[in-house]
């Protein structure tokens, strides 16, 4: 599926970016951008800019950045067509039918089959809950406290014993090979295919779309495996989806509930606790985290009250926090997970536990805290300087003096005692990697750039940032005189549109790059995202950088430079003479390129 290159142009000239982005970010204008915090990293502080002459995004804390097509792919998951459909959407833009490719159409084929086979699928479930043959089903759904109501809501089902799903969708026309890969049948030689779900209760899994992608399927009783789940395929990623959280997102509720179980999304929803999601049958992921940062600042984690949920809690924190979410934990004890809480004590005592949800570092202090001997001089000690270290994780003083306070009353440790061994460790020099770790999210060491690759980046970036360098540097600089490949190509595209139009427009240039390194080196430099030191007036540091790209432009033509290339040879002599004449009206020689 391809639009022409026209038709993304058009799109995106009819949109703004500064108006796409303020839909999912808050933004603030602050001289030629706009700033507010990075959906894609967890600051605190934003470093994340719009610029509207660019149109294009950048977050000087973890480098992402891009045109509004990237930032809706990285967002909303959009593949490229799909942003480009969304975008044309918002700016009234009639798209032409596209003629695709067979093999494009194949794959859009493929995917929207496999949704359709699930949708049929979740369809059946729950006809036959509804037939004669759903009727345990029904009394056991009835038994466990859903109303019908509910059970309509969440399109509950009931495979039945004879599995006469496959030959339903046989019947609609489905290929056996598509049938297989949705991940609803099971294969041998001896019977064929035949239903994976059989005499169970139906719980269909939905993406956030509310598109059915997969299915839980429960025994009614203790048989065993209590829960089936369909298997991953190519629709359905269970480290990226949560049960229930098409309603949890638009719940409008300040944060969103964490749970373990199908059944406890459920009884919470039924009982207004519409915020509800739970994994599918797997721990939580970084993807689980990242997807929900896009809808709530806080998680309340509702695990099970028994060692395995501590643990799953304690895997979970880290991932949560990681994405930028305020995560508090909730203790059910006696009882063993939501359902069976609201089912005994009713909705007005859960709140009242959610209220009491407790801190998550503080949840962790208080775990590890089992593991030492607190009547023991020596256990006591230990526990004391193990949460010092912990509180050095916190960078900002602010914060981690509220944390060493609350522990110190809960702990009844001296506060100041406290205090002072947190500072103490955090002189010798502890935790300090963690910190600058927290300090600079995302910014991976790149490879060491050469003093080359620096300037002639540097150089590019002023040319694109900074008013009037342009015409001063194109007197001296060829676009071959950018040696390295990747900012030869800024180079050509920059000369060629300043030529052509006038002007630049950095986010087409950008555009241009593929490689996902490529684009990230190219979105820093368009945006300057470089020490840029080059104030009005100050003409210094623009000839140093000038004449060394220059002088390592030339170097490198001799080089390659064949013996029988007269012509090339001459040139290169005379180029030499230009650049000695410059250095000497700059008046220089070469110093290092300014930090
Ligand atoms: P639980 O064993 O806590 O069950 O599993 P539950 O959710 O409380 O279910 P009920 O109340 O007994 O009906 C929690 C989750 O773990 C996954 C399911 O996603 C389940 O909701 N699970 C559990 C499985 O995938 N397979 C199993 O056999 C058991
Ligand atoms: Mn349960």
């Amino acid at each position: 599926m391809r639009y022409t290159d026209d038709i993304i142009e058009e799109v995106r000239m009819r949109n703004d970016i500064v108006d796409i982005v303020s839909q999912y970010v808050k933004l603030q204008k602050k001289g030629s951008s706009y700033f507010g915090l990075c959906p894609f990293h967890n600051e605190k502080s934003p470093s994340f800019s719009v610029n509207r002459d660019k149109q294009m995004y950048y977050c000087f804390g973890c480098g992402a950045g891009g045109d509004a097509y990237a930032f809706l792919m990285e967002y909303e998951n959009y593949t490229f067509p799909e942003a480009v459909q969304h975008l044309a959407q918002q700016a009234g833009v009639e798209l032409p039918v596209l003629e695709e490719s067979r093999e494009d159409r194949a794959k859009a084929d493929y995917k929207s089959s496999l949704l359709g086979i699930q949708k049929q699928a979740a369809g059946y479930y729950h006809y036959q809950l509804k037939q004669e043959c759903g009727a345990q089903a029904r009394e056991y759904l009835a038994a466990r406290g859903l109303t019908e109501e509910t059970v309509h809501q969440f399109g509950l089902g009931f495979a039945e014993k004879s599995g006469g799903l496959y030959p339903y969708l046989k019947a609609k026309g489905y290929a056996d090979e598509l049938l297989r890969d949705s991940g609803l049948f099971q294969a041998d030689e001896r019977r064929g295919m035949y239903d994976k779900f059989w005499n169970r209760v139906i719980f269909p899994i939905t993406d956030v779309q509310n598109r059915v992608i997969g299915f839980g399927g429960r025994v009614m009783g203790d048989g065993k495996p209590k829960y089936l789940n369909s298997p991953e395929t190519k629709i359905f990623d269970k480290g990226r989806n949560l049960y229930g959280l098409s309603r949890a997102r638009a719940s409008r509720k300040q944060n969103i509930i964490i749970c373990e179980g199908y059944m406890d999304v459920i009884a919470m929803h039924q009982a207004g606790f519409n915020n509800a999601v739970a994994s599918l049958g797997t721990a939580l992921t970084a993807g689980h985290a990242s997807l929900l940062r896009r809808y709530t600042q806080e998680a309340l984690l509702i695990y099970d009250s028994d060692e395995a949920g501590v643990k799953a809690a304690q895997r979970g924190i880290p991932l949560l926090r990681d994405a930028g979410i305020h995560v508090k934990v909730v203790d059910l004890s006696p009882y063993k997970d939501p359902d069976e809480f609201i089912k005994a004590q009713g909705a007005k005592v859960f709140q009242e536990r959610l209220f009491q949800a407790e801190n998550s570092f503080l949840f962790q202090v208080r775990q590890m805290q089992r593991e030492y001997d607190l009547e023991d001089p020596q256990g006591k000690t230990d526990f004391y300087r193990a949460v010092a270290q912990r509180l050095l994780e916190f960078p900002e003083d602010l914060e981690r003096n509220n944390y060493i306070e609350a522990i110190a009353r809960q702990y009844q440790i001296p506060k100041e005692q406290l205090h002072k061994m947190v500072n103490s460790l955090a002189l010798a020099g502890v935790g300090l990697q963690k910190r600058q770790e927290i300090r600079s999210p995302g910014k991976k060491k790149e490879d060491a750039e050469s003093a080359k690759e620096k300037a002639q980046k540097l150089m590019l970036a002023w040319m694109v940032n900074q008013p009037g360098i342009f015409g001063q540097a194109r007197a001296h600089l060829k676009p071959e005189d950018f040696t390295t490949p990747l900012y030869r190509k800024v180079a050509e595209l920059l000369y060629e549109q300043q030529e052509t139009e006038g002007a630049f427009t950095p986010v087409r240039v950008w555009n241009q790059f593929e490689d996902e390194r490529e684009q990230k080196a190219v979105a820093s430099l368009l945006n300057g995202d470089l020490p840029m030191g080059l104030h009005e007036g100050q003409g210094k540091a623009f000839t140093d950088t000038l004449l060394r790209i220059l002088e390592d432009s030339l170097q490198e033509q001799r080089k390659n430079l064949k013996p029988e290339d007269i012509q090339g040879l001459q040139e290169n002599i005379n180029r030499e003479m230009e650049l000695k004449k410059l250095k000497a009206k700059f008046g220089s020689k070469l110093p290092n390129l300014p930090e």
